[in-house]
């Protein structure tokens, strides 16, 4: 193909295999939602550029970088969501969801940064997030933990997950360190690495995720955020990290988690991988609450988090055999043309009594040993024939195609011999 004519760098295809996992997993992800009462809101891909504005935050690399932004034909100025909580915060504002009222949602869609795209890194990605809105006690930071860990368990990645914690304080205590932290680098500029030295001028948090060791070194002589917290922030989070040691939640307290959007507040939290190299953070998430009130809307608590979906399934495809997915459950030979119509019957008969069954019948002809071949390359997990023996008999020929059993039933009793596909 014309290079041309291909996706956008960093903007990907989901071809049909790669999107069984994904509804897998998300149909997975939604039940436990379901479970903790927390109900589905859609949102719009674009927004007006505005509401990023001092939500985000004017000074971080999202908005400064990495927002697609653009002018329409009326010459309003929009932007392509980078993130989800800010849209679904003023979705609730706009539709009167948080009067008297707390909130539960959750969202599932893409979103879109510039950013220099690489494994786990692109320019449009999927989040699955959840915003819990209305509640102002570590009860809701520890059921949103508890909520996402047994997300890892039902996928069976909890043992390569870890999570790390931390209490930021309040917007106007990190202002501060921030001034303070901003002095002490600028003094010690010298001593700083090349892209530490970059982010001094841009993003000066982003300095305490440096990877480099005279850096962190540096950073230990510096002013400490954990000394700025006021009492009641301090407070908050003895209380979380109480719950979470009661309930057995193993977790540690990383005090260099500052997260690159500006509008958390107290505690923040992030999911990380040693399986997916530098980008290892499957799921972020914190307190945020200001948010709604520079919205425009009343003076209420907000805590959430978001999954990178192609970092989660990337991931489960690291360290499971996901690849068994079966996308048929019953694939129909049909014998020959003049059983084309009993074959269609016979599928019908299946699908009333078995609704979430997937079943293919074979349309292309072609021998029986063909039609086998071709069963067992879509994967199948039973096959069945009607053949001129079978019709005598009032019977079928049933193939399982995962122990390579196979028997005739009588029509009968063919119902309760699928059972087991349930
Ligand atoms: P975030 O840390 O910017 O937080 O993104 C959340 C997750 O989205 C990341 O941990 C990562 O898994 C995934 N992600 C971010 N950027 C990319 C990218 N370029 N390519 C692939 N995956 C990516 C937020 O967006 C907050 N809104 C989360 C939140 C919800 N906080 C409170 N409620």
């Amino acid at each position: 193909m014309n290079k041309k004519n291909e996706s956008i760098r960093g903007m990907h295809d989901y071809l049909p295999n790669e999107i069984m996992i994904w509804n897998h997993v998300e149909n997975l992800l939604k039940k436990i939602l379901f479970s903790y009462c927390y109900r589905e809101i859609r949102l719009p891909v674009l927004e007006h550029t505005k509401l990023f504005n001092n939500t985000i935050g004017n000074n971080t690399d999202i908005f400064e970088k990495e927002m697609y932004s653009f002018q329409d034909r009326k010459n309003n100025q929009l932007t392509l969501r980078p993130e989800g909580t800010v849209g679904c915060a003023r979705a609730s504002i706009q539709h009167n969801l948080l009067i008297n009222k707390e909130q539960r949602l959750w969202y599932l869609g893409p979103m879109f940064r510039y950013e220099r795209p690489q494994r786990g890194r692109y320019r449009q990605f999927y989040q699955m997030g959840a915003e819990a809105f209305g509640f102002k006690g570590p009860d809701i930071e520890l059921e949103l933990i508890l909520l996402t860990a047994s997300f890892w368990k039902k996928l069976g990645i909890d043992k390569y997950l870890i999570l790390e914690l931390n209490s930021i304080g309040s917007i106007h205590i990190r202002n501060q360190y921030k001034k303070d932290l901003l002095k002490f680098l600028q003094i010690n500029e010298s001593f700083l690495d090349h892209a530490s030295k970059c982010r001094l001028h841009t993003n000066p948090f982003r300095i305490l995720d440096s990877k480099v060791e005279s850096t962190q070194v540096l950073l230990k002589k510096g002013p400490q955020l954990s000394n700025y917290i006021d009492e009641n922030s301090a407070f908050h989070f003895k209380k979380l990290c109480c719950f979470m040691s009661d309930l057995e939640i193993i977790y540690t307290i990383n005090n260099n988690l500052i997260r690159g959007l500006d509008y958390y507040n107290d505690t923040v939290f992030e999911w990380k991988t040693n399986k997916l190299g530098s980008q290892n953070t499957i799921c972020a998430g914190g307190r945020y609450d200001q948010l709604i009130e520079t919205l425009g809307g009343p003076n209420i608590p907000a805590v959430g988090f978001a999954i990178g979906m192609e970092r989660l399934i990337l991931l489960i495809k690291e360290v499971s055999s996901f690849t068994m997915l079966y996308f048929i459950d019953i694939y129909i030979l049909v014998f020959n043309d003049s059983f084309k119509l009993s074959s269609i019957k016979l599928s019908e008969f299946i699908r009333h009594k078995f609704p979430t069954l997937k079943i293919m019948i074979n349309f292309h002809g072609g021998n029986i040993t063909q039609q086998f071949r071709l069963a067992n390359k879509h994967n199948a997990r039973v096959a069945l024939l009607l053949g001129p023996e079978e019709q005598k008999k009032e019977s079928i020929l049933i193939k399982n195609l995962i122990n390579r059993k196979q028997k005739i039933v009588l029509k009968t009793q063919l119902i309760e011999e699928l059972s087991f596909l349930l």
